[in-house]
Order: structure tokens, then C-alpha cells, then sequence
């Protein structure tokens, strides 16, 4: 991307921008140089509390700005499109955060705007990054576990929300299919390396907002997945890829438990398992990738595949919790 440090502005400043301008500021080659907010106080109070320079009023400022070379959007799902397009047309790298979007169809857009002004994008999901996962894909990839017969995934929480929270309302994206939906799903499209055929969902939804996700999953070949995501159960992260051969499984793929090292077990058919944990750092590894010349086009694909589960997700459950076909989706 450049030689010199890669100039970092960041939009917004939610619950998650501490800790990724912190995971930003401690990665070799990029450095913040400018934080926007709705209001200029609070895009002060952020930068005063973060150490990043210039505090600026309005998210449109930040991007005419001369010492930001790529910008860091942490707002509301339902606004990632409009300010990565327009972050893209500004010449801006676009590191955002999950969902990526809240549709196929915007998310498609995303990408154009930036391939056509020739910047680089990635959405924030970091397990995607983590050392640990380089070794799944491995081993997924040599046919270690044998055929994937399932997998499964479930992520929650279970959490007082403070009023006001985004989550909580259906109109900035809230709702935990794309909030949560976005790491089970695309787990599954990551173990099975490829889209499934169909997808069954239900949902239980609280004050017009969807509080848990229960969804089937198939493949061509036979095989299955199941994801369980919700705002009603104690954390989950955790998934099981099970093969012929042996099963693969983790309890902190989203982000490795904070007291912990980030692990994995596998368990073979006679009973016998094999346990490692893994250091490294997700986020950093993330934002390396963007600001180097690695190409993205597969993490790329990654996010663009899990808009589409999460949209076929979406479908299924509008429909009336019957069976969505993917081939059927015109985006
Ligand atoms: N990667 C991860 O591990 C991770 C973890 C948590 C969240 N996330 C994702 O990060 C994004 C932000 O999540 P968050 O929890 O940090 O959100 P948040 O605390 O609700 O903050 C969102 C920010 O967006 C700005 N904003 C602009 N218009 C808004 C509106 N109408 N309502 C609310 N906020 C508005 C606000 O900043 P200003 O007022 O300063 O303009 C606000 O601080 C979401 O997409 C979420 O899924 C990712």
C-alpha cells in the first residue's frame, strides 16, 4: 500500500474504536492521525482520551482530509455502505467493521467503489487474521478431519443493553442475525470453503429486533451446519467442524478469551485428543494485511459470502421459516 506509515482516520466513536485504535497505534506502520465524530466535543474528548491529533466535527471532514490515508469506520451497520463508498471515492483504504454491511446489494457496491478508485478494503472481523486460523485453513484444506459431515456454530451474549445501544434498533441494523449471525455464518462458509445450497432459519424477536437466530444449514455433497446466535445465553464462541476423520473444535474463535492463549482441540474417533494454543494477535495481523501489498481478494470473498448467508438467513426467516435456496438470491 505505501512505504511510509499508513495514515489512519476513524469514524466514530463507539463501544468497540478503543480497542482497535489501540490494536491501530501498537501496529508497526500505521498511526492515527484524526478521529470524527457527529460532535465536535465528543470527537475531542475521544482524542484527547486516545492521543490522536486532531478531533474533527462530521465524518464528510475527516475524509477531505490531507494526513488520512485510510479510515477506520465503527458506526451503526446500516451506515457502513454510505461511508465506505464514500471514504473510496475520497481515495481512503477502508478497514470497517462487521457486518460489513447490512446487505448483498450494498455490500457488492462497497467493493466496485473501492476497486474503481483503486483502494484496498476489509471488513473487521479479526478472527479471520488470527495465526490460529492460518493453521485451520491448513488443515481444512489438506482434508485433515476427513470429510466435513457438520458444522456448528453458536455465538451469544448476554448483556444489559444502555439505552440508546444501535443493536436494539432495527433501523441502524440492529438485531443479532447480522450483529452475531456475521461470525457464525461466516464460520461456516470458512470451514466448508464454500456457499451451502439452502438455509432454514427462526428467529425470537424482542421490541422489533431480532434477540436469537436458529438456522440450518445444507451443501451439495450431503453435508450440514447449524448456527445458534442470540443476545439471551452467557458468551459462546465456539464451533465444531466434524469429519470422517476426527472433529475440529474451538471455544473462542471470535476472539481468544482475554486470560488465554487462543486453543483448539481435536478429537479422533477412538477417543483421542490433541490440544495446542496459539499466540498472536488478531487485529494486528488485520491491519497489516491492509496496509500491505498481500493481495485480499479472499478475505474479500469471505465477507462478500457471509453478507450472502446472512441475507439468505434474513430470507428464510421473512418467508416464514421455509427453506431459502441460494441460487435463487439475484444479487
Ligand atoms: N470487531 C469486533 O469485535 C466488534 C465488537 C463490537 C462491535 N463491533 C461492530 O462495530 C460497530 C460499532 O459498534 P459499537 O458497539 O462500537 O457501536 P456504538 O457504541 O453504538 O457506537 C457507534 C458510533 O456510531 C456513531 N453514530 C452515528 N450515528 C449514530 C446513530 N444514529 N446511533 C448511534 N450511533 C451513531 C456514534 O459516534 P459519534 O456520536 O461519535 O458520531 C457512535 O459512538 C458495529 O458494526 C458493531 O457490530 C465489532
Amino acid at each position: 500500500m505505501t512505504t511510509s506509515s499508513t495514515r489512519f482516520g476513524v469514524i466514530g466513536t463507539g463501544r468497540i474504536t478503543r480497542r482497535l485504535v489501540a490494536d491501530l497505534q501498537s501496529t508497526d506502520g500505521a498511526v492515527v492521525t484524526a478521529i470524527a465524530s457527529r460532535s465536535r466535543e465528543r470527537a475531542r474528548w475521544y482524542g484527547d482520551q486516545y492521543g490522536i491529533d486532531a478531533a474533527v466535527e462530521g465524518y464528510a471532514e475527516l475524509l477531505k482530509r490531507d494526513d488520512v490515508d485510510a479510515v477506520y469506520i465503527s458506526l451503526p451497520p446500516s451506515m457502513h455502505a454510505e461511508w465506505a463508498i464514500a471514504a473510496a471515492n475520497h481515495g481512503k483504504h477502508v478497514l470497517c467493521e462487521k457486518p460489513l454491511t447490512v446487505s448483498v446489494a450494498q455490500t457488492r457496491q462497497v467493493d466496485l467503489a473501492c476497486q474503481a478508485a483503486g483502494v484496498r478494503w476489509l471488513d473487521a472481523t479479526g478472527w479471520l487474521h488470527h495465526d490460529r486460523t492460518d493453521a485451520f485453513a491448513t488443515w481444512l484444506g489438506e482434508g485433515r478431519f476427513g470429510k466435513i459431515g457438520h458444522v456448528s456454530a453458536a455465538v451469544s451474549f448476554y448483556q444489559p443493553f444502555q439505552s440508546g445501544d444501535h443493536r436494539l434498533d432495527a433501523s441502524l441494523g440492529g438485531g443479532c442475525i447480522l450483529d452475531l449471525g456475521w461470525y457464525a455464518g461466516g464460520l461456516v462458509r470458512f470451514a466448508m470453503g464454500r456457499m451451502p445450497a439452502w438455509v432454514l432459519a427462526d428467529e425470537v424477536i424482542l421490541d422489533g429486533v431480532s434477540q436469537r437466530l436458529t438456522a440450518m444449514m445444507g451443501f451439495d455433497d450431503g453435508a450440514t451446519a447449524t448456527i445458534s446466535c442470540g443476545y439471551d445465553t452467557a458468551t459462546r464462541k465456539w464451533f465444531e467442524v466434524a469429519g470422517t476423520e476426527s472433529s475440529l473444535i474451538c471455544d473462542d474463535f471470535t476472539r481468544p478469551w482475554a486470560d488465554r492463549p487462543a486453543r483448539y482441540w481435536i478429537h479422533d474417533a477412538a477417543g483421542t485428543v490433541k490440544s495446542e494454543s496459539f499466540d498472536g494477535h488478531q487485529e494486528r495481523n488485520m491491519i497489516k494485511r491492509l496496509i500491505s501489498d498481500e493481495p485480499l481478494l479472499r478475505y474479500q470473498q469471505q465477507a462478500i459470502d457471509t453478507q450472502a448467508i446472512v441475507e439468505a438467513v434474513q430470507a428464510s426467516i421473512k418467508a416464514g421459516g421455509t427453506k431459502f435456496v441460494l441460487s435463487t438470491m439475484t444479487d
